[in-house]
């Protein structure tokens, strides 16, 4: 399949890894890559500049195809050190970088400068118009389905990407909810030229975290995702669990008046507990509503040449005899 995203960043299927809190390390992010997508390392996870060059290192070794490293951008009291990051990603020779959160604005002339191409994630079509008015090369548009942040606007995708298509002279990806080739069909429908799947790639066998979290995927129904940190407006689709029924109760208690603080040991560096040991209920994980359509864990090559198949199938036998009988 060729769209302006196989050509932007030189792949072959138009299905991109989106960045992932310790699941998108070199093994997830290489292997998506081998198998024709784009694969892509999560820069923050790596902890320190140093750390995310050594990864970069390691999956060069694992792939010769392209990859791209996430730079997400929070509000943080003190931030990590971004221009580290940077330099660590020029240096390794990227050439595909992934923004996410605040306006990537500041840090696009280093980008730029070094050849990289920067896909900036955004979840209204408000901010994907100022991501392409700053330089953005394309954009990744999350639909309220998505696990992870969705923004605080609530628009799915069956509104969201035909907007976004009205709009944009960039190329986009659909993001949020997709798991298959019925997934991608709709998504180029709509206007999309690729799609970005986040929560589908956590259960697969490469994926390096806990076989209990691929289980808890399978196990899950599109009804079990949850949305927390709404009244401090910075929302989040985590899978429900123990760790979240406390949280949301909290939520009920201290309403408005709620600060991060309350909510600390619900959310603060749960990741490594729940990805790495397996500790379901250790505290909230981003999970979309997809997970209603994850049946299975097979490898990435496996889900990636499925979904091209399905759309094959979708295109030119079901679509196609439907127009025909018309
Ligand atoms: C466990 C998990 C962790 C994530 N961490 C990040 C992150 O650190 N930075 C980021 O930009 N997006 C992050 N995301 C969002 C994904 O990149 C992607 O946009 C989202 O998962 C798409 O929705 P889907 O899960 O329905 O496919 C995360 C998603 C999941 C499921």
């Amino acid at each position: 399949m060729k769209t302006r995203i196989t050509d932007l960043f030189g792949i072959e299927h138009p299905i991109i890894q989106g960045g992932m809190h310790f699941v998108g390390f070199a093994e997830m992010a290489a292997a998506v890559s081998e198998a024709g997508g784009l694969g892509i390392i999560t820069g923050l996870t790596q902890g320190s500049p140093e750390n995310l060059a050594k990864e970069i290192a390691r999956c060069r070794q694992m792939t010769t195809r392209p990859f791209g490293v996430n730079l997400t951008f929070l509000p943080a009291l003190t931030p990590p050190d971004y221009p580290g990051y940077i330099k660590a990603i020029i240096e390794g020779g990227v050439k595909i970088v992934e923004t996410a959160g605040n306006n990537p604005q500041k840090w696009l002339p280093a980008l730029k400068e070094a050849g990289i191409k920067v896909i900036h994630k955004c979840t209204s079509v408000r901010h994907s118009l100022k991501a392409e008015s700053i330089g953005c090369d394309a954009v990744s548009v999350d639909g309220f389905e998505c696990g992870g942040h969705p923004g605080e606007d609530d628009v799915p995708n069956f509104i969201l990407l035909p907007r976004a298509a009205e709009e944009l002279k960039i190329p986009f990806v659909a993001s949020g909810g997709m798991a298959d080739g019925r997934s991608l069909v709709a998504a180029l429908s709509l206007g999309a030229d690729g799609m970005n799947m986040g929560t589908r790639f956590m259960a697969t066998r490469e994926a390096p975290i806990h076989d209990n979290v691929k289980q808890a995927l399978v196990a899950a129904s599109e009804l079990d995702t949850r949305l927390i940190m709404r009244p401090l407006r910075n929302t989040e689709r985590v899978l429900k669990n123990a760790a979240v029924d406390r949280l949301l109760d909290k939520e009920k208690q201290l309403g408005s008046a709620i600060k991060f603080q309350d909510i600390v040991a619900e959310v603060g560096g749960v990741y490594p507990r729940i990805m790495k040991k397996g500790e379901m209920d250790a505290g909230a994980w981003s999970c979309g509503m997809v997970a209603g359509l994850i049946h299975d864990v097979p490898t990435v090559k496996e889900l990636i040449d499925r979904i091209m198949r399905e759309a094959d199938e979708i295109i030119a036998s079901r679509l196609t005899r439907m127009a025909k009988a018309a």
